[in-house]
């Protein structure tokens, strides 16, 4: 990264701060990695972190953000919250991601009165709402450090702040329309990263939390994308996952408007990448382009999540979504029909409020037209401040656990028949890791997301190879190199 050895030497910490982000972050790198050098004398040990992750593909992508910070100025990453830096980075989409966070940070209590070193950060997307923040100065005295989802580019100006005043350092930003490249990174995979193609999200459906915590949508700049997957396949990087909560709205703001269709071709030229995944696509703003571009592409995995939420129209119209169950079925038809090796997955909430059980067999009638290769089922959680929140007509809980326990089981017999059809194909596995279970084997994804279990060693990680699919486990296979 020889820019980044250039602004550290351009650096003189004992002078004002540079003006430009992303330098002045590295300035502040450098304070903080003095304040850890010398905590790190007094223990008699080098400092450990743990940065601890909830919730989706975006906040895991701020996760490395913070690791690579961490890690720049000193820490060494430890596996479980033994740590002297323990950060949570959280997330608030369902009630019950929120229970975790609570429940976690009273154990940390106990972990901290035993590490007189310890400090306790916490940060993403339940950081945004004020009465969380609230709760936390007022029950939970021992986190040092608060800050949003705004501003995860701050870390080593928020650590120096936090060394040099002996409170709570509270910063969290309403919203933001900065994006600062450039920063430190450490990735999970060798061989696979995400990158963030847009932030934010504009469109409030009902029950939603996301808009009012990640802030308004804004696309990166092509040209800051393809360089950094150029840098990331030049480190190893062969499959790249692009991130945005709707994918399909990229570049509408951008000063020279370009379609995610457009960019998509131009992340397929780069030479090297052999996998291009993305998430999430919003039926709304899926166009004939992207089919198109799907089709054609060599890269491209074989694989799109399409959230239905509901198969109902009067739901889907209360949900704020801007489709109905037919223009669903009609586009998941047409994709089928491009692309008929594709798999298509999708995210669905039960229980809105309103939903009947006419309504609820409306989406179950989508489900098994469709045939989703997999779903991922959500009871609806009521969030506070959203338009949902305040709707009649909520419904009861044994009323919609009844309609899940329904819909899961429709969904998994479908998704059993789906997988069964690769049953003694070959098929090009991305090896992933070694086998949790048997050390012998390894685990890999096909270009349509299914796992695959097959005999092999720790050298095949990160490599692409054919594999006879011999076994269908319901959800994932058994193969053979
Ligand atoms: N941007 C993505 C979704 C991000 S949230 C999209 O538009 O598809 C991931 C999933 O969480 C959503 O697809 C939805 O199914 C679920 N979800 C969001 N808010 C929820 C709520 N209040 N209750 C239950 N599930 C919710
Ligand atoms: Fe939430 Fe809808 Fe935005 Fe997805 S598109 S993040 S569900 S508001
Ligand atoms: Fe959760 Fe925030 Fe993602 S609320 S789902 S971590 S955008």
């Amino acid at each position: 990264m020889l820019e980044n050895k250039e602004i550290l030497e351009s650096i003189d910490v004992n002078g004002e701060p540079p003006t430009d982000e992303t330098a002045k972050q590295y300035y502040y790198m450098v304070k903080a990695a003095n304040y850890v050098e010398e905590e790190s004398k007094e223990a008699g040990r080098k400092l450990t972190y743990f940065v601890q992750n909830f919730g989706c593909q975006m906040n895991a992508r701020d996760a490395e953000k913070l690791s690579g910070v961490l890690k720049k100025i000193g820490y060494e990453e430890a596996f479980d919250e033994n740590a002297d830096f323990v950060i949570y980075n959280t997330c608030t989409v369902r009630e019950n991601a929120n229970l975790k966070v609570y429940g976690r940070l009273g154990y940390l209590n106990g972990v901290k009165k035993k590490n007189s070193h310890m400090k306790i950060g916490l940060c993403g997307c339940m950081m945004q709402e004020p009465e969380v923040v609230e709760k936390i100065k007022k029950s939970y005295r021992h986190v040092d450090l608060i800050f949003g989802t705004h501003n995860v580019f701050k870390l080593a100006e928020l650590l120096v702040t936090m060394y040099e005043s002996k409170r709570t350092v509270i910063d969290i930003w309403k919203d933001t329309d900065k994006i600062v490249e450039d920063l430190p990174m450490e990735r999970k995979y060798k061989f696979k990263s995400g990158t963030n193609i847009m932030f934010g999200c504009n469109n409030f459906c009902s029950y939603c939390i996301v808009p009012y915590v990640r802030g308004r949508e804004r696309s990166r700049n092509p040209k800051d994308i393809i360089r950094e997957i150029e840098k990331l396949v030049g480190d190893g990087v062969v499959e790249v996952m692009l991130l945005g909560q709707n994918v399909n709205s990229y570049g509408k703001t951008l000063d020279e408007p370009m379609s995610f269709a457009e960019l998509l071709q131009e992340v397929e030229k780069i030479e090297g990448l052999e996998r291009i995944r993305f998430m999430t696509s919003h039926p709304k703003d899926l166009s004939d382009e992207l089919i198109e571009v799907m089709a054609n592409s060599k890269k491209i995995c074989r694989h799109l999540h399409l959230p239905l939420q509901s198969g109902s129209s009067k739901i889907l119209k209360d949900m704020n979504r801007r489709y109905d169950k037919e223009k669903y079925l009609a586009l998941a038809k047409k994709i089928r029909n491009a692309i008929p090796d594709i798999s298509l997955t999708t995210d669905i909430i039960i229980g809105f409020p309103g939903e009947t059980e006419e309504d609820f067999q409306d989406t179950m009638d989508v489900v098994r037209q469709v045939e989703f290769d997999n779903a991922f089922t959500f009871i609806y959680s009521k969030r506070t401040g959203t338009p949902a929140a305040v709707m009649e007509n909520q419904v009861p809980e044994d009323v919609a656990k009844d309609r899940f326990n329904r819909l899961l089981k429709e969904v998994q017999a479908i998704a059993r028949k789906r997988a069964a059809v690769y049953e003694n194909t070959v098929q090009e596995i991305l090896v992933e890791e070694t086998n949790e279970q048997d050390p012998e084997m390894v685990t890999g994804r096909m270009s349509n997301n299914m796992l695959v279990h097959f005999k092999g060693g720790a050298d095949l990680i990160g490599t692409l190879q054919k594999v006879k699919l011999k076994e269908c486990k319901g959800f994932y296979y058994l193969g053979e190199m």
